[in-house]
């Protein structure tokens, strides 16, 4: 039994593993109305328990069909309607729900509740995204980067914005599949150092750039995501508006960074904010490529987690 809790956690072998057996599900299943189950159904049996603590619409909606297309069965949570949250310890939900279900996936706030559900659990646990970090994200990105471009090893990857959860993955990312990030925001929303720290330490270069259009001149990939995640106060608003917005990605911005440069985007996007609309339908946009993508990668995800 494994958890996946962050790349970091898990082996660089493993991660690529993961990869190549989605890649592998997905070409099996083309052409497959998505209700039909994959040819081989090694969750026949199991049930998945996904707790969400703040919304979700891909996370939700991939998990949930990813159980099935695998032949398992899967049980949505909402957060709030759990006595977790109302006094009831991480730790002795951890033990109760281990009774019941083959595995949980958690969407919550602070990392330490998943760490501590993690710690308490028979059964494996999948992080569905914290406040710091965004795993399962990032695999369907790097998968989908190489559908498109190819090895991602030694490419230049560019985020910009807030550095963010899904920065955070991004650069721990950049560490176990050796590749480079240069990150283009405000020194306020800078990723956290042991982060960065990480992805050096494997001998990424991890630039930190104050101006968008050097940051983006050769980029082979370039990411952005929300100014306002689900954690942050919204009356932290205009002031993370007003600092990010020379970090839009627009039209001309791609076109500084040149056409072997592809978009990405975890969604929601707010169009007009951190994208332009014409990037997001643009020609280098693979954006929903990125969300079937969440589909694949997490239905791998899952089979490692119960060795299957
Ligand atoms: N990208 C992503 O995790 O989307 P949801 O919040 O809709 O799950
Ligand atoms: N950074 C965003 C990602 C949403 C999928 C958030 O945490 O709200």
């Amino acid at each position: 039994m494994n958890h996946f809790l962050d790349i970091h956690k898990t082996s660089a072998d493993d991660l690529r593993a993961i990869l190549d057996q989605a890649n592998a599900m997905k070409s099996a299943r083309a052409g497959l109305p998505k209700g039909t189950p994959d040819s081989e159904t090694p969750l026949d049996g199991r049930m998945v328990a996904l707790i969400f603590e703040k919304p979700s619409t891909r996370t939700r909606v991939s998990f949930d069909m990813g159980v099935r297309q695998l032949g398992g069965q899967s049980m949505v949570l909402s957060g709030s309607e759990m006595q977790l949250g109302h006094g009831e310890t991480i730790a002795d939900t951890a033990r109760v729900l281990s009774r019941y279900v083959d595995m949980i996936m958690i969407r919550t706030f602070d990392e330490s509740i998943l760490l501590e559900l993690a710690e308490y659990a028979d059964v494996p646990v999948i992080n569905g995204l914290t406040d710091r970090t965004h795993p399962c994200q990032i695999m369907a990105d790097i998968m989908t980067y190489e559908e498109h471009r190819g090895a991602i090893k030694g490419k230049k990857v560019v985020y910009l914005g807030d550095g963010n959860n899904v920065c955070h993955s991004l650069l721990h990312a950049a560490g176990q599949f050796e590749f480079d990030v240069t990150f283009a925001g405000p020194a306020q929303l800078e990723p956290e150092s042991e982060i960065i720290g990480f992805a050096r330490g494997k001998g990424s270069e991890i630039v930190i750039e104050r101006d968008a259009n050097k940051a983006v001149a050769g980029a082979d990939l370039i990411v952005t995501d929300t100014w306002l995640s689900m954690h942050d106060k919204q009356s932290a608003r205009e002031r993370r508006h007003n600092m990010l917005r020379p970090y839009q990605v627009n039209k001309a911005l791609m076109e500084t960074a040149g056409e072997q440069a592809v978009f990405m985007h975890c969604l929601p996007a707010h169009r007009e904010e951190e994208v332009t609309s014409e990037v997001m339908d643009g020609p280098q946009s693979v954006v929903f490529d990125e969300a079937e993508n969440r589909l694949h990668a997490q239905k791998a995800v899952m089979r490692f987690c119960l060795g299957l």
